[in-house]
């Protein structure tokens, strides 16, 4: 069970918004969530006492930042049940879905070969995937939805074949919010010989995510949205895939020598795909979120987001005025218009209460032909937020017609 109250006494943010003329209601977790001090003070630890680059110096200085990096990989390893070279540190899962794409679509798609998507992926599930269509001729295809708007196995059935090479889906969706079965997708994947790209952006800080009981293929991840540091994140691949795969960046790090021919022997992965100085303080936040969030337990983040959850659409179900878009998902994500407002104006309007969402299209482009509407407003949770947050958003939502007020208050 979460104490809030005592929950938020671990993030400064709260209280260096007390005394705020507005509320501080951050319901924008899905877009990047708020820090505890443990991570904060694991940033400034790097500079403050050890300061020296990783894998690269002879001193002590050095030696224990290369103890500190490995031992983040070491807890990622631990955290999301994978081996330590399955972990490969990336800037986030934008970089990581990058990395798959290039490294392995580019090297190993063809002409005539297919990529199943979805229409709910973010942009970072999309845009990678058209490139590795344009540069081997491989095609895009689309998974359909169910009506709610959600990714089944059954659907997956319905499309794949013996041309699919890639199948590549959000294991949450970060507007709609629905789980989707990524064991059962993996399973039907590697049927027809594809291999199965899960987004895991919007799940990681959310469910427990066990990769070798998963069995995809890759997870893509990023730290800042489980309260570690921004430009810091995951990929986590299976070994022989890794292996085979081509760096997407070259450079200092990644290789055992090189001549001027032009021949390099590349180091074993995870180095292989670290080229460059890392950004490494973030990765000592990054250690302390996993930390930060073994203590408060995945099981009680899950079930506190599911009963705020259950608890707010009860409350928005009953607005009129007001046109919620994923009712049944299975997620802290609620999606949600007021009638005849325009979303952005609306998110105005919430923030001059203090409530903080986000507003558009979320970077998912190729949904808004399914939601009929140009944009929504999403509140996304986390386990800070309480019953507190979700009245105050309600209120709010009762007269979101009133938008204009938000200029003369
Ligand atoms: N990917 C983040 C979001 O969905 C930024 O808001």
């Amino acid at each position: 069970m979460i104490d809030v109250k005592e929950i938020r006494k671990d993030f400064p943010i709260y209280k260096n918004h007390e005394n705020d003329q507005k509320p501080f209601i951050y319901l924008d977790n899905a877009a990047t969530t708020l820090k505890p001090k443990s991570v904060i003070d694991a940033c400034s630890y790097y500079y403050e006492f050890d300061g020296a680059n990783a894998h690269r110096g002879d001193y002590d200085l050095a030696y224990k930042v290369d103890k500190e990096v490995e031992k983040c990989r070491k807890h990622i390893a631990s955290f999301f049940n994978c081996e330590l070279n399955n972990v490969v540190f990336t800037s986030g899962t934008s970089m990581s879905m990058n990395l798959v794409a290039f490294g392995y679509g580019i090297k190993y798609l063809k002409k005539g070969d297919e990529i199943l998507l979805t229409e709910a992926e973010h942009a970072s599930n999309v845009l990678p995937w058209f490139k590795v269509s344009e540069m081997t001729g491989a095609i895009i295809r689309y998974i359909p939805l169910d009506d709610d708007g959600k990714c089944t196995p059954e659907a997956l059935r319905k499309v794949i074949n013996k041309n699919t090479k890639v199948v590549s889906i959000a294991q949450i969706t970060n507007v709609l919010g629905f789980k989707i079965d990524i064991k059962e997708m993996s399973k039907i994947a590697h049927e027809f010989g594809a291999i199965l790209v899960c987004d895991a952006a919007q799940s990681a800080p959310h469910i427990k995510i066990d990769f070798k009981d998963l069995d995809c293929d890759f997870l893509c991840l990023s730290a800042h949205k489980l309260c570690g540091p921004t430009g810091i994140g995951a990929l986590i691949g299976k070994f022989d895939l890794l292996k085979k795969m081509d760096p997407f960046m070259t450079g200092g790090g990644d290789n055992a020598r090189f001549d001027m021919c032009g021949n390099v022997a590349y180091l074993e992965p995870p180095a292989k795909f670290e080229a460059g100085t890392m950004n490494i303080s973030a990765i000592y936040g990054f250690d302390a979120a996993l930390t930060y969030l073994e203590k408060i337990g995945m099981d009680n983040i899950e079930e506190h987001e599911k009963n705020l959850h259950e608890y707010a659409i009860s409350k928005i179900k009953k607005i009129d005025n007001v046109i919620l878009y994923n009712e049944h998902a299975d997620s802290g994500i609620i999606t949600l218009n007021v009638k005849g407002v325009f979303p952005q104006d609306e998110a105005t309007y919430l923030n001059s209460k203090g409530i903080f969402v986000r507003s558009g299209e979320h970077c998912a482009k190729l949904l808004k032909d399914r939601l009929k509407t140009y944009g929504t407003i999403r509140v996304s949770l986390y386990f800070y937020n309480d019953k507190n947050d979700i009245d105050a958003l309600v209120e709010a939502l009762k007269n979101g017609g009133n938008f204009l007020d938000a200029f003369f208050n």
